[in-house]
């Protein structure tokens, strides 16, 4: 089972500041990477849950099952770059999931969408500053996603 790097933040607000200023991650960098992609999945799914309509848990869960996917092509970058088997972590096993998921307002989308948009030029960073092509390829699948995840929580607003 995959575990955190003893240097990750104990916070899920204090790992995301700690990536957000990364431009060329090492490998505990992708290690955290990793946990917070895969903790995407659950805080959308649990945000869904409390939705205001099915549109809105729609474009949610949508984004959720994107962010586990970003989690294994980071994964696989991991594999790539340093040959090391790093699969997601379950929730269970996940220090940054399971939080409990604020109510779905105006404000928190409009944070989402900054939030998605700020991980679409993280990982345009990442990609410009990693020489391997195939990982590079990798973390700029993952910021196209991004975008998109963006758009849809922009979507969600007008549904609100
Ligand atoms: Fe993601
Ligand atoms: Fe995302």
């Amino acid at each position: 089972m995959s575990q955190l790097p003893a240097t990750a933040p104990a916070t899920i607000g204090e790992a995301f500041k700690h990536i957000n200023a990364v431009t060329h991650p090492t490998l505990d960098d992708l290690k955290l990477m990793v946990f917070l992609e895969a903790s995407g999945q659950s805080s959308y799914l649990a945000l869904a849950e409390g939705a205001p309509n099915a549109g809105i848990a729609e474009l949610l869960r949508a984004n959720g099952r994107e962010e586990m996917d970003h989690a294994q092509r980071v994964s696989q970058a991991i594999r790539r770059l340093y040959g090391v088997d790093f699969p997601p972590p379950t929730a269970e096993q996940n220090p940054y999931a399971g939080g409990p998921a604020a109510p779905v307002t105006r404000a928190l989308l409009e944070g989402v969408v900054r939030g998605e948009d700020n991980g679409c030029a993280l990982y345009m960073t990442w990609a410009d500053n990693t020489a391997d092509g195939e990982a590079a390829e990798l973390f700029r699948l993952n910021a196209v996603e991004e975008t998109l995840h963006g758009q849809r929580a922009a979507q969600a607003i007008t549904l609100l």
